[in-house]
């Protein structure tokens, strides 16, 4: 039988920093995948991702406090680090970072990294404070382990492009990758939330990305994208979903709404549903055909 050890787990930035010397001593690339654990198939394709492109692989897990809003799921965020060690061995990690909430922000604790434009839409104007939780923390991560590769999911679009305008506004020598999303049989998205789910909002979800790939196959095949958009956020409230965050068509780039397909840009749709009391988000590109004007 094969047997996977699992990877060294360090919490201290000090740890951390010697096992990345050693390896940078040895010439090896290193990448890293921040996570806030709970992890599922579509964290170990960005390891997977991590692995093609440097020899050393470092999975942080850190359920980031500051990127939750009240009345969030902070205290509930799955939490299971065994699990999520034999995950990671099995997608081929070297170390694991799980730093506290104290070695993160230490008493006295002052800055945040806030990326502005980008982050205004979407989920930015539903969870204040959101992205300036997320760019921060991801800021700090990358200090913390200096790598030259971070890989991130597309399913968190948002996330991602505000990342990359971070790392490119702040001259981090870091080249950001990303993996598509990872999705379950009926094309839900993988998230550790979906664990939330009962099994009668399980089923609903899944009309989520079906409903949003129909929505971008219509679209671009030329129908009027408003009325499109209209269509699925009622269709999606027929089928069950208690409320509908956003539905919007935006520029992949630049996340400024799309009111028409345009050449040479590409645009994708984006989504935010609640399921009593999970929120799912979802994203799809609008593929061009040679139908669309
Ligand atoms: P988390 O939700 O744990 O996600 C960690 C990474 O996994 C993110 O880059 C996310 O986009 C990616 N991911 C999640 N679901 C995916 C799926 N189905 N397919 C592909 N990739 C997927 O995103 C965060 O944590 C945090 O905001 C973090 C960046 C770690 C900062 O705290």
């Amino acid at each position: 039988m094969l047997h996977i050890s699992r990877p060294r787990t360090v919490t201290s930035i000090v740890e951390l920093r010697d096992v990345v010397r050693d390896w940078r001593r040895a010439g090896d690339l290193v990448a890293i995948v921040p996570t806030m654990g709970g992890l599922h198939e579509g964290h170990l394709s960005l390891v997977r991702n991590a692995r093609r492109r440097a020899k050393r692989v470092i999975a942080s897990i850190f359920v980031n406090p500051t990127q939750f809003g009240e009345g969030e799921d902070f205290e509930n965020y799955p939490r299971d680090e065994v699990r999520d060690a034999e995950l990671l061995a099995s997608a081929g990690c070297d170390l694991i970072y799980a730093p506290s909430v104290s070695e993160m922000y230490p008493d006295g604790f002052a800055t945040s990294v806030s990326v502005t434009e980008i982050t205004g839409p979407l989920c930015g104007s539903h969870r204040p404070g959101h992205f300036d939780g997320v760019t921060t923390v991801v800021c700090k991560l990358l200090n913390q382990s200096q790598p030259d590769y971070a890989v991130f999911g597309e399913k968190d679009w948002q996330q991602l492009v505000s990342i990359r305008q971070m790392v490119r506004d702040l001259d981090m020598p870091i080249r950001i990758a990303s993996s598509p999303t990872v999705r379950e049989a009926d094309g839900l998205a993988m998230s550790s939330r979906n664990r939330y789910l009962s099994v009668k909002e399980r089923k609903i979800a899944g009309k989520l990305n079906r409903a949003l790939f129909a929505s971008a196959d219509h679209i671009a095949h030329g129908i009027d994208l408003d009325r499109v958009l209209e269509a699925c956020t009622k269709a999606l409230l027929t089928a069950g979903f208690s409320e509908i965050d956003y539905i919007e068509a935006r520029d992949s780039a630049t996340l400024a709404i799309v009111n028409r397909l345009e050449h040479g840009k590409e645009a994708r749709i984006f989504a935010a549903a609640r399921l009593g009391k999970t929120r799912l988000i979802d994203n799809v590109p609008i593929e061009r055909t040679g139908m669309a004007g």
